[in-house]
Parts: structure tokens; C-alpha cells; sequence
């Protein structure tokens, strides 16, 4: 018997108000022994009804709490469905029989179709709208449907939050200013400078009912459904992994308030769920996987949380056949800084997959009219290893054909994601310091477990789809 166990039954052994009864019926007349009886089956019946009451609370509190282990620490849940969404820019097209996955557009429409309460976004700029941009071309019209959907949603009582990075000439913020002055949104700028010294909020997350979530790379920009290829998950039904994205969401809605950084970060933004020990998580039933979310800037990032850059060499040191990488930009440098530095973190890493461990890595980076010149010298310096002591580094630049109508800022490759043979990573970064040392970015890690179909080999297949089209040349004549 446990010590508190015992130390209940002293206490209904000397219980006064038992004794009470006793004695009471112990003195009482004969006559009044019917009336005692009565008392005493009414006693009865008034501690069985509290004992029945006490086992429905019990009951109750035992079951809630349960619920919560399987939250944080519970064997594997299976109600997580995963979707990767792509944009694909008008007029490419791929050869025949090449993989195709749901539009980022349609994916867009059915989290706003679903939302029931709430939807949270967070974002670099919006420009929803062709008349952002000023622009007249059909292509326009997804976009401009999302905008109007989710002023139509807002009407029908979804409450939205909005974060984005603070306006500026280049970025007036035209569609959230909008939806603020219509009472449809509550928009906050998060000015990430004042907080770090330096950088921008560039994620790009929504969040619905706290329990689905997109992540990836397309902004809110009518020209990331139609003019600019993208690529992101959308992942439903998942309160454990949306819960923990909202603590994400809260730093940047909070932090656009405060006036600095907490120190120490008050319980609500911290996780356990991170590199060390993911989420266990079967999704679409059956492709169990460990999965947690990475965050960046490091000071973004409260107890627990996995920091972007850390995520990112995290995956390459543990692949052990491949990496497979499609970022837009790759510099192993600073950008941004007054004074450019070195910074070879991420590079590093992906050489010594390959010359240490002999795994294939292949750089897909993106080529358009605004590619830095020098970064074809990193990627030629790093597609230089190839050969030397066995290692397999091949790097294509990836450009998407022109458009019939000249859009500024369209027919790039924007992705960010990685594959390894157990792996997908999807980022809002590009790779360059300045992103993982102070700009506002997400990355999802799914580690598949399980060898079943599984979004692993779907990323997979669109980074094979892309290396192999027609839009890709290799950073020398032969790779
Ligand atoms: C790719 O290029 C080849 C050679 O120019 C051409 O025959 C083929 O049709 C192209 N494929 C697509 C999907 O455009
Ligand atoms: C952001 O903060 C910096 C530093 O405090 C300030 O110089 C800048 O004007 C702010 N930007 C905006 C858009 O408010
Ligand atoms: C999410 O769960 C609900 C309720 O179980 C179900 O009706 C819906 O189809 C699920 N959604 C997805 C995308 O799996
Ligand atoms: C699955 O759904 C239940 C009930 O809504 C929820 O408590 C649980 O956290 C969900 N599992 C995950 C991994 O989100
Ligand atoms: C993926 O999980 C395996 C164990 O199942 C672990 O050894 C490996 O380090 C994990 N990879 C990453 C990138 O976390
Ligand atoms: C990019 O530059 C080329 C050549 O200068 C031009 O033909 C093309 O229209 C430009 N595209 C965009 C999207 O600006
Ligand atoms: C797209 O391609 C089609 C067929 O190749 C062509 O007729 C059309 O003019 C192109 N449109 C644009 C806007 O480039
Ligand atoms: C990185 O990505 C953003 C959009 O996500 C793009 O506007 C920017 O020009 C990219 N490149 C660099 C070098 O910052
Ligand atoms: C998955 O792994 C198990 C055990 O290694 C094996 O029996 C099964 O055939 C594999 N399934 C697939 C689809 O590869
Ligand atoms: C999971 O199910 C969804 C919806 O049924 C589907 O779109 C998606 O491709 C599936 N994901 C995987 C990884 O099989």
C-alpha cells in the first residue's frame, strides 16, 4: 500500500463526522431508531452518489491528461496528412509522364475553404494584387482570387493575424494596409533590425485553426502562383507540429511589440520538440517520420528551439548516400554586411559529405537576371572538388524560361529545400550567412523513419524533375 494510501485510510478512520453518526445512534430512543435508520440509508445513498461523481471526475482528469502525454511525448499519432505544393511558372512544362503535385494556389484556397476560427500569417510582403505591381496579364488572377477569399473569410468571422516585415518604398505593404482599414485583419510589422541590429522577417508560414499549417517558399506575391516556381508542405490536421509553429508565430507577433528580446524567455515560446528529440509522427496514416521546426535568427530561437543553420548541417553530416540541395542563392559569404566575410558553414559541410564520406551532393542553384555574378565562383569552387579523392559534387543552375510579357521579379527558381536518403528539409532561407545570422526564416525537418511512399521520395522526385529538364546547365561543361 503507498504512504499516501494508508494516510487516507487514518484520516476515515478517526473521521469525526463518522463518529458523529455513531454516537448519535448509539443514545438514540427506540422510537426514534426508524427515523435514525432513515437518516443512515439517505447517508448512503448521498456518499454512493459522491463516490459515483468522484469516479467521473477522476475518470475525466486521467483520460485529459493522457491525451496531453500523447501530445508531447505519445507513441506514434497518425491524424497528420502532408501535401507538398509546387508552383509551377506559365509555360514551363516538363516532359511527359513527369511528376506534378497540387498547386501552392489550390493549397492556398482549401486551408482558407477549411478555416474555421483563426488564421495566422507570417510573411515577408504582400503584393497579392496585379495592381501591386502594376500589372495587367491574366496570371494575375490567382492571386488576386486568394486576396479576395481571404477578405471573404475575414467577413465570415476567421479572425487573422498578420506579421510581415515593417513597409518600405520597394514593399509599401499595399494588401495588408487594405485589410487592416477594413477591420479584416490584425497586422502587426515586425521591424527585426531594432531587435537584432540587423535583417528581415523573410518567412513565409500560415497557420489555420491551430491545427494545419503551410510553410515554404512563396511569398505573398501574385507572382509566386504563376510566374515564379516555388515549392512548400502543407501539413493538416496536426495540432502536435501546428501548436508548436504557433510558439514561432507568437515570438514574431510579440516581438513586433516589445521592445526587446526577453531574457529569459517566458515559458510559452519554449518547445521540446527540436533536433534532439522530434516528434513522432506517422503521416497519411502509415510514413512514420521524426519531425521537428527550425527558426532563425539564433535570437529568435527561446529554450528548446532548433536553430536554422544548426538544422541545416545537422541533415548533411548525417546523410550518408546524398544530398541533394535547390536553393535560389548560395554564398558562402556574408551579403548584407557593411564589410562582406567568409563564411564557408553550410559549404563546409557539404564538402566534407563528399570527401570524407564520399556522399553525392548535388548543388541546384538558380540563375536569373538578378543573379550576383560571383556566386557562380563559389559554385564552380565547390563543383571543383568532384573527382579529387572520390568525391561525387556535381552543380546546375537552374533557369526558368522567359514569359511572352517581361514581370519584374518573375521566372526564377525561388526553392529552398533539401533531400537526403532519409530526409526532406523544406526552408524559406536562402544560403547565404546573412539569412541564419539575422533574417526571420522557418525550416521543417521530416526524418522518415518508415520506408513507405512518403513526401521524402515525392521531394526527391522534384528535385530529380528539375535536374534533368530541360532548364538546367551544369557550372562547368560537364558535371
Ligand atoms: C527539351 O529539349 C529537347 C531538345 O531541345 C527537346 O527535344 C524537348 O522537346 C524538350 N523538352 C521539353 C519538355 O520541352
Ligand atoms: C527599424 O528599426 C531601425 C533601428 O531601430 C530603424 O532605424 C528603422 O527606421 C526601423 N524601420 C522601420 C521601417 O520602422
Ligand atoms: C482532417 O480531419 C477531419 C476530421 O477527422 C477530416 O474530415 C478531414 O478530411 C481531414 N483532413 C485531411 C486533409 O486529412
Ligand atoms: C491528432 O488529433 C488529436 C485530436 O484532435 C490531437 O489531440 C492530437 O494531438 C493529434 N495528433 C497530432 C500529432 O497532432
Ligand atoms: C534521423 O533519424 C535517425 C534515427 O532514426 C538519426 O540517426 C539521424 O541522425 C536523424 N537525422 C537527422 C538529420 O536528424
Ligand atoms: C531578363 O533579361 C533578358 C536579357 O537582358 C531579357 O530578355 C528578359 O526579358 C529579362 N527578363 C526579365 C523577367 O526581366
Ligand atoms: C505560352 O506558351 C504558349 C504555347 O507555347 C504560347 O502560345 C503563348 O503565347 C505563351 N504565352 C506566354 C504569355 O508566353
Ligand atoms: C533570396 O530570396 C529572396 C526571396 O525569397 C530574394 O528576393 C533575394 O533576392 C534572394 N537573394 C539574395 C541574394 O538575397
Ligand atoms: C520496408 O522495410 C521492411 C523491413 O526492412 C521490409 O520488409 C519491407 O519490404 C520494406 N518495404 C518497402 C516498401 O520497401
Ligand atoms: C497524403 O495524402 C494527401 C491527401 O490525400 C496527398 O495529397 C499526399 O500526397 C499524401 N502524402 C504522401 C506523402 O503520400
Amino acid at each position: 500500500m503507498a504512504r499516501g494510501d494508508s494516510y487516507m485510510l487514518m484520516r476515515e478512520e478517526t473521521n469525526p463526522n463518522v463518529f458523529v453518526v455513531q454516537s448519535k445512534q448509539a443514545r438514540a430512543p427506540i422510537a426514534s431508531m426508524e427515523r435514525t435508520r432513515k437518516l443512515l440509508i439517505a447517508f448512503v445513498i448521498v456518499m454512493g452518489i459522491l463516490i459515483i461523481f468522484l469516479v467521473v471526475v477522476l475518470e475525466h482528469i486521467i483520460k485529459s491528461s493522457n491525451a496531453k502525454t500523447e501530445q508531447t511525448t505519445g507513441p506514434f499519432s497518425s491524424n497528420c496528412t502532408i501535401t507538398l505544393v509546387e508552383s509551377i511558372p506559365e509555360n514551363v512544362t516538363f516532359s511527359a509522364g513527369s511528376v506534378q503535385n497540387p498547386s501552392i494556389y489550390d493549397g492556398w484556397m482549401n486551408l482558407l475553404d477549411i478555416a474555421e476560427e483563426r488564421i495566422d500569417i507570417a510573411s515577408f510582403y504582400w503584393t497579392l494584387q496585379g495592381s501591386d505591381t502594376k500589372t495587367t496579364d491574366y496570371s494575375t488572377e490567382e492571386g488576386e482570387t486568394v486576396f479576395k477569399k481571404l477578405q471573404d473569410v475575414a467577413k465570415a468571422g476567421v479572425k487573422i493575424r498578420i506579421v510581415q516585415t515593417p513597409p518600405t518604398d520597394a514593399f509599401p505593404q499595399i494588401d495588408t494596409n487594405i485589410l487592416s482599414k477594413e477591420g479584416l485583419a490584425d497586422v502587426r510589422s515586425l521591424n527585426i533590425t531594432r531587435l537584432v541590429g540587423s535583417g528581415i522577417l523573410h518567412t513565409k508560414m500560415w497557420l489555420v485553426d491551430g491545427k494545419h499549417f503551410y510553410v515554404g517558399s512563396a511569398n505573398q506575391d501574385w507572382r509566386a502562383l504563376t510566374q515564379v516556381q516555388e515549392l512548400g508542405l502543407i501539413t493538416y490536421n496536426c495540432s502536435l507540429m501546428a501548436n508548436d509553429m504557433s510558439k514561432i508565430f507568437e515570438v514574431y507577433w510579440d516581438l513586433a511589440k516589445d521592445t526587446k528580446i526577453p531574457n529569459p524567455w517566458p515559458k510559452k515560446y519554449q518547445t521540446t520538440i527540436n533536433v534532439d528529440s522530434p516528434a513522432q509522427i506517422k503521416f497519411n496514416g502509415s510514413n512514420a517520420a521524426s519531425v521537428y521546426l527550425s527558426s532563425s535568427p539564433p535570437k529568435f530561437c527561446p529554450p528548446g528551439r532548433t536553430d536554422d543553420l544548426s538544422a541545416i548541417i545537422r541533415v548533411i553530416d548525417s546523410a550518408t548516400k546524398f544530398v541533394f540541395v535547390s536553393v535560389m542563392d548560395y554564398f558562402p559569404t556574408t551579403l548584407y554586411t557593411r564589410q562582406r566575410t567568409y563564411w564557408p558553414v553550410i559549404d563546409d559541410a557539404l564538402r566534407r559529405a563528399a570527401f570524407d564520406r564520399k556522399v553525392h551532393v548535388r548543388l541546384m542553384a538558380s540563375l536569373w537576371n538578378h543573379t550576383r555574378s560571383d556566386m557562380k565562383n563559389y559554385l564552380r569552387s565547390l563543383a571543383a572538388l568532384n573527382y579529387a579523392n572520390d568525391a561525387y559534387v556535381q552543380v546546375r543552375l537552374y533557369s526558368v524560361p522567359p514569359y511572352t510579357k517581361e514581370i519584374p521579379f518573375t521566372r526564377v527558381n525561388h526553392n529552398k529545400y533539401m533531400v537526403t536518403e532519409s530526409v526532406a528539409y523544406i526552408g524559406t532561407s536562402n544560403w547565404s550567412a546573412d539569412y541564419f545570422l539575422y533574417t526571420g526564416g522557418i525550416g521543417y525537418v521530416i526524418n522518415e523513419t518508415g520506408n513507405s511512399s512518403n513526401v521524402r521520395a515525392q521531394l526527391q522526385a522534384v528535385f530529380e524533375r528539375n535536374w534533368y529538364s530541360n532548364f538546367t546547365t551544369p557550372i562547368y561543361d560537364k558535371d
